[in-house]
């Protein structure tokens, strides 16, 4: 996993480990991670593909105001994931227009 594991200010505590899948493949987070600081920590940067070039589009506000993050979510699509918790056992899958993303 990319993550951040040792700091001068802040402290990060144990947490539980929880498995979840993105595309079919078993992906594991954190409990309390949004499914796309989950999927970053995973090196997955691409979640979905721009409406007119089909270009790869990721995480960019994190805050909930943008269309970037969006994605299919235990099969329920436009799933902003910048402000999504990650469970146990969630399906993930990419939003494409064309599914031509590489
Ligand atoms: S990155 Fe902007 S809504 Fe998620």
């Amino acid at each position: 996993m990319r993550r951040i594991t040792e700091h001068p200010i802040l402290e990060f505590p144990e947490r539980k480990v929880i498995t979840f899948y993105f595309e079919g493949k078993p992906l594991t987070a954190y409990e309390g991670d949004t499914v796309a600081s989950a999927l970053i920590s995973n090196g997955i940067q691409a979640f979905r593909e721009s409406i007119e070039l089909h270009r790869p589009r990721g995480m960019f506000c994190a805050i909930g105001n943008c269309s970037s993050c969006l994605m299919v979510v235990n099969g329920v699509p436009n799933v902003r994931t910048c402000v999504t918790p990650v469970e146990e056992g969630m399906t993930v899958e990419r939003q494409l227009n064309r599914g031509v993303m590489p």
